[in-house]
């Protein structure tokens, strides 16, 4: 066997639906490679704390279906400092952890790529965010099933517009990235989407939202995704409601409830792949690399790239979504 024996798994930063589907194949993936797990809870201050919990196979058992994660998730201050890495890796040392599998984001990254430089103890990330924002990979986990929960909302916020002929601005989240406005404006037939990619362009808000269509609607949707420079869908409906007078408006800020729930077909499977495929990255001496899915293959992306890098959407699509609204 190699130098790798056993390894330690946490989730860090936004929890997202599939990290417990992740935890669990990675769990299994490494016993059935005959290596010890040990679960880290409330992420990087878990490994700060030295909150660590054995993981056995049955320790996964019926949680591929849930949400959240069973080892809690933290935003942590401390990793960002060089002493609180020294910390991290002398527990980690004491507990005889040879590898780390991190489930999380871009911020959860950028701390993993950092230790990397300091301490020769490797990291492999898994990308898990419903925002869908990580470069070098399609699809990060949770985003699907965060998707159809915004896309069964607004639709039923479709119903109510329109029964009362009003005008809804939807926001969802997205702080910096506007996957899941882009994809579900565009899966609900929304009249207009306002994201973070298109910051800077000249825009017209009235005109975006009645886009060149004099025909009156019975109901009008605008997603607004969060990090829109425009200040959010409060603030945004209160700039145009003086255009719109014919239009009862209602806002609508969708929040936390996309965040939560049981985990997409796709999720699960997905999660799957990826949990498998960081142990074996871990077994074959990779490190300071996030396993991600290209095209649907497994690929291997440097934590360097995978943090500095932007992911942008397909513009193509907000040309789409602004065709098919008219
Ligand atoms: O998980 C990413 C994200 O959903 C962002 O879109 C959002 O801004 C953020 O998390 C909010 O998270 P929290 O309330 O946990 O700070």
């Amino acid at each position: 066997m190699g130098k790798i024996r056993k390894i330690g798994v946490l989730t860090s930063g936004g929890d997202a639906p599939g990290m417990n589907a992740a935890i669990r194949a990675v769990t299994r993936t490494a016993i059935y490679n005959g290596l010890e797990v040990t679960g880290i809870r409330h992420g990087y201050q878990g490994l700060i704390d030295s909150n660590f919990i054995p993981l056995q196979a049955s320790s996964v058992s019926d949680i591929i279906q849930r949400g959240g994660t069973i080892l809690k998730t933290a935003r942590c201050e401390e990793f960002r400092t060089p002493e609180g890495r020294r910390k991290a890796y002398n527990n980690l040392r004491s507990a005889q952890i040879d590898g780390v599998v991190v489930i999380g984001g871009d911020g959860s990254f950028t701390g993993a790529r950092l230790f990397g430089e300091e301490f020769d103890l490797p990291f492999v990330g898994i990308p898990g965010t419903i925002d869908n924002d990580i470069y070098g990979t399609d699809y990060t986990i949770g985003y699907d099933t965060a998707l159809n929960t915004v896309v069964q909302c607004v639709d039923k916020i479709r119903d109510t517009a329109s029964a009362h002929n009003r005008m809804f601005f939807v926001e969802v989240m997205g702080a910096e990235a506007g996957f899941i406005a882009l994809y579900s404006g565009i899966a609900t037939g929304a009249e207009a989407i306002l994201i973070p990619e298109t910051k800077g362009e000249d825009r017209d808000l009235s005109k975006m939202i009645m886009n060149g269509n004099t025909r009156k609607k019975s109901s009008n949707i605008i997603i607004v995704a969060e990090g829109d420079e425009g200040g959010g869908a409060f603030a945004i409906a209160e700039k145009v409601k003086n255009q719109f007078k014919d239009y009862d408006i209602r806002v609508s800020v969708l929040g936390h409830l996309q965040r939560g729930g049981s985990p997409s077909a796709i999720d699960r499977v997905n999660a799957s792949r990826l949990g498998h495929a960081a142990v074996e990255a871990l077994l074959d001496d990779q490190k300071s690399v996030m396993v991600g899915l290209m095209n649907g293959e497994i690929v291997l992306v440097s934590f360097r790239r995978a943090v500095k890098l932007d992911k942008d959407v397909d513009h193509n699509l907000i040309d789409l979504a602004r065709i098919l609204s008219v």
